[in-house]
């Protein structure tokens, strides 16, 4: 059933996706760059529903990157290609999440790559394990598989999932302030247990991205659960590490909790051009997978912005470091 037009916009159409998230943002000529007091109508959507779609929005690479910036400062990709991995793209800011090789064969079930990649099929939210977490992301698709295969990207409401947390878990969690330590190679690991590449790789071997499991969400002045399946172990506030199996067990209850199908939101992409934006401080996203893998191309490129927040550091030394793709 369509959804109403949300009143109150003067430059854009907005219809909700979801009771608590979620929008379908229409109206807007992205054959020019985005004026500002149309942009100023998308932020304030993207600060309320913290999913936006975009049909068919027809943005190429460069307007890609370009309107990407209007939300803030951009992630780039150089640091992250190790192992010879080289960019497909003229842009240091635009990440090839596509299913292709170099080659541009498509990627092999039970790859290196694929296994590796497989950390994208568990909720997350981007950069959460880099010194510098991220806060928007903006994924375009390029080039889709054939309908009716799969690759929906899938969302949860972190800011609803912490208001209605359980009294007794809202409660201790406000009372010690956790620390989340995460790391890409732990979800990596637990997406894939049979890799003996990823089972000989300690996560401890290298640095944490340390950030606040709650935290407030500045924009909306909402509370927000910053979890993700990056989540390797948590800490108190004064660095000591809260003793297993507690700490496994309280990860493994808020990802639980904050993945309810009453948080979950799935994006189907329809056709090449879309574009979902999404606030990796209020939801956590998961690539939905399907029977597209290791047969048809899935060429999604994205953007990644640097969270602006006080927060977006967390208890992270302020380096360019980041983690390596495989
Ligand atoms: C990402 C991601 C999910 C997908 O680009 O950060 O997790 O559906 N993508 O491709
Ligand atoms: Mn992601």
């Amino acid at each position: 059933m369509p959804h109403a037009t949300v009143p109150g916009y003067q430059h854009i159409q907005v219809t909700e996706l979801g009771p608590t998230f979620g929008a379908e943002v229409s109206g807007i000529d992205f054959s020019k760059p985005v004026e500002p007091d149309v942009f100023k109508e998308i932020l304030d959507a993207t600060i309320k529903y913290a999913v936006l779609v975009f049909r068919n929005a027809g943005l190429d690479d460069a307007r890609h990157v370009a309107f990407s910036r209007l939300f803030g400062e951009l992630d780039d990709v150089k640091p992250y290609l190790t192992l010879g991995r080289k960019n497909r793209f003229p842009f240091d800011e635009l990440f090839d999440v596509s299913n292709q090789e170099d080659d541009g064969s498509i990627v092999q079930i039970g790859s290196k790559r694929e296994q590796t990649g497989r950390g994208n099929s568990l909720f997350h939210c981007d950069s959460a394990f880099n010194p510098r977490r991220a806060g928007y992301s903006l994924l375009r698709a390029h080039e889709l598989p054939p309908p009716g295969n799969g690759g929906n990207t899938d969302f949860a409401d972190t800011r609803t999932a912490f208001d209605e947390l359980p009294a007794d878990l809202k409660s201790e969690l406000l009372e010690n302030d956790y620390i989340g330590a995460n790391s890409l190679w732990h979800s990596r690991r637990k997406a894939c247990p049979e890799s003996e590449f990823l089972a000989s790789i300690d996560p401890e071997a290298y640095p944490f991205g340390r950030h606040r499991i709650v935290q407030r969400h500045e924009p909306s002045g909402r509370m927000n659960l910053y979890i993700a399946h990056h989540l390797h172990h948590l800490e108190y506030p004064d660095g000591r590490r809260v003793e297993e199996p507690k700490s496994t067990e309280l990860i493994e209850r808020l990802l639980a909790h904050a993945t309810q199908d009453k948080y979950l939101l799935s994006v189907e992409w329809r056709q090449n051009g879309d574009v979902v934006c999404w606030d990796n401080t209020a939801v956590m996203h998961r690539a939905g997978g399907g029977t597209f893998q290791g047969r048809f191309k899935r060429d999604m490129r994205r953007t990644t912005v640097h969270d602006g927040s006080s927060t977006a550091w967390g208890l992270n030394e302020r380096t360019t470091k980041r983690m390596g793709l495989p």
